[in-house]
């Protein structure tokens, strides 16, 4: 991977000691409100595109109900977020020893009443997801419109994280953790930095 220069604003120390203690760290206002804005207009401008998530491979599972658009090379703007979550994982890497080679990653959307079920990003270890991300791209989010990642860090204790605007969730990908339904439309990319690819 090549190295990628981390916004100015992200305080690398912080982020590892906070993944270190408690498995998962949050970045407020990680991005430039340009920036944030053409995310949310390549997002919502595909909205027409994103698929029903709890559809895989033909089976339908009613653990989650959002809908989701995989990114590839055509969203510029997601492969600029992505391009930074690489030069993170670089840092992962130092610290860590993860072995991360690669982000793969997703617009997810939540309309009013979507959820997603308790679960882990990585729950047998094989499926090789390290940490997951989650930055929320909706414009403005009240603490009364539900939608908050509920998440077991590593010492089992349980944290409500808002998804506020221009936030990124960062924890590892084996921690038990859900998202409580929303009640407004609810914008985000998630996604997950591996060691290799699935081998399910
Ligand atoms: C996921 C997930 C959390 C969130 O997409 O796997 O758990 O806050 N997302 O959107
Ligand atoms: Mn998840």
């Amino acid at each position: 991977m090549e190295t990628i220069a981390l916004a100015s604003n992200w305080n690398i120390e912080r982020i590892i000691d906070s993944l270190d203690q408690h498995g998962y760290a949050l970045i407020d206002e990680a991005y430039s409100s340009t920036y944030l804005s053409d995310l949310v207009t390549e997002c919502t401008s595909n909205l027409d595109r994103f698929r029903d998530a709890a559809i895989q491979n033909g089976v339908v599972s009613n653990i989650r109900s959002d809908h989701i658009l995989w990114i590839n090379d055509e969203l510029v703007h997601a492969q600029h977020h992505i391009e930074q979550l690489n030069g993170l994982a670089q840092e992962f890497n130092r610290y860590f020893y993860l072995g991360i080679k690669e982000v793969e990653a997703h617009f997810a959307c939540y309309n009013a009443g979507e959820f997603y079920a308790l679960h882990r990003d990585n729950p047998q270890g094989k499926n090789g997801r390290m940490i997951s991300s989650v930055l929320y791209l909706h414009e403005d989010w009240q603490s009364d419109w539900g939608g908050e990642l509920r998440l077991q860090d590593k010492h089992e204790q349980w944290h409500i994280i808002e998804p506020k605007p221009n936030r990124i969730a960062l924890f590892q990908s084996d921690l038990l953790h859900e998202v409580l339904l929303s009640k407004q439309q609810r914008l985000s990319i998630t996604a997950w930095l591996r060691s290799h690819n699935s081998i399910w």
